[in-house]
């Protein structure tokens, strides 16, 4: 193993046989999070820990009203439930919204331990970001998968046909094409992109280059090729491959638009993520419909859900694994 491997698998760990209150929130952080900036804190209370936004790792241009900080939130509240369930402490949810401020509280119990399959799934499960083997997942692990993303609140839309998976892609490249336009997108993006091992592990947040299948490199020379060689042109072709080679895409839309909607979308899409895992299915965002406000609308009446709000496109299928993804240290983001 090279250092960065050592430091992501470290990070992985399987819990101890008694975890404390620092071993959930360890894995509540491997939960899937918007440009892996990591936007959360945790508060520990006595059998209890508040899940908070931190709003200084806010990302503007791809998410002004910060949906996707809540959708994160509600992700990494799912994996602290399942891996508490699988410990014999059972967790209950709540949202807290008082004033302006929205938080999770996560209250914890004794009883025997279940879920352990999905929380053994937490530190093997990651955004997939490369082609797939282009074959259907088949229609039993799909039940699965329908299963494991169904939550009150929220509808998870299954398409597999290709003539819907056309109609998806039409859109990606037509979000992908503003994003890319849009310098304050492409400027932001840039700055969570960790370019080389070496900056990874020193930030222990961004987007690694390996994760996406790009090369390793010193970080004067990424910033350089990033501004010549990441274009509309190569990003929509390389999405137009991503598309045609994966299984189906699941659209998960919560019934109420707000902080609680989109926490349940992101506690669905973890559910979802963890089950595939299992099944040795993945999967990887393909949200430009969503996050291009000019967009939803027409994605909404497509989708046959006019005037609402769809939160995620996630892209599954079957292909190899890529390299994992880094955390900051579980002190970090103690408060
Ligand atoms: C709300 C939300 C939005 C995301 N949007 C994208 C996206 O547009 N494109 C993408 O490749 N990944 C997206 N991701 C995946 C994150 O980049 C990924 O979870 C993070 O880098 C950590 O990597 P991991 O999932 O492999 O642990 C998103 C994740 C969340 C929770």
């Amino acid at each position: 193993m090279n250092s960065y491997e050592r430091a992501a698998s470290a990070i992985r760990a399987p819990l101890p046989s008694e975890p404390g209150l620092l071993d959930f929130v360890r894995f509540a952080t491997l939960a899937p999070n918007s440009h892996n900036t990591q936007p959360w804190k945790f508060r520990l209370g006595a059998d209890a820990i508040d899940i908070l936004p931190d709003f200084s790792r806010r990302t503007p241009a791809v998410d002004p009203d910060d949906h996707h900080i809540f959708v994160t939130l509600g992700c990494a509240a799912e994996n602290l439930l399942i891996a508490a369930n699988a410990s014999g402490r059972p967790a209950d949810i709540r949202v807290e919204t008082e004033e302006t401020e929205t938080r999770i509280q996560v209250s914890l119990g004794h009883a025997p331990a279940r879920d352990q399959e999905l929380c053994n799934a937490i530190p093997a499960r990651q955004s997939t970001r490369s082609d797939y083997d282009g074959e259907d997942v088949g229609a039993e692990d799909l039940t699965q998968l329908r299963r494991a993303a169904s939550m009150p609140g929220v509808q998870a839309i299954f398409l597999t046909e290709r003539p819907k998976l056309e109609a998806v892609l039409e859109f990606i490249v037509q979000g992908n094409s503003a994003q890319m336009d849009d310098p304050a997108f492409v400027r932001e993006l840039k700055s969570w992109i960790r370019f080389n091992a070496g900056s990874a592990i020193e930030t222990g947040d961004g987007l690694f280059a390996k994760c996406s299948g790009n090369p390793a490199l010193p970080t004067w020379a990424g910033r350089f090729l990033f501004d010549r060689v990441f274009t509309k042109e190569a990003e929509n072709k390389k999405y137009t491959r991503q598309m045609r080679s994966s299984a189906g895409v699941v659209v998960f839309a919560a019934e109420t638009d707000g902080p609680e909607g989109w926490i349940q979308v992101g506690r669905s899409f973890e559910r979802f993520a963890l089950q595939a895992t299992v099944l040795g299915i993945r999967h990887a965002h393909m949200n430009m419909p969503i996050e291009v406000a000019e967009l939803r609308p027409a994605f909404a009446d497509w989708l046959g859900m006019p005037g609402r709000r769809p939160n995620l496109v996630i892209r599954f299928g079957r292909t190899a694994p890529m390299p994992m993804s880094m955390r900051r240290p579980v002190d970090d983001v103690i408060v």
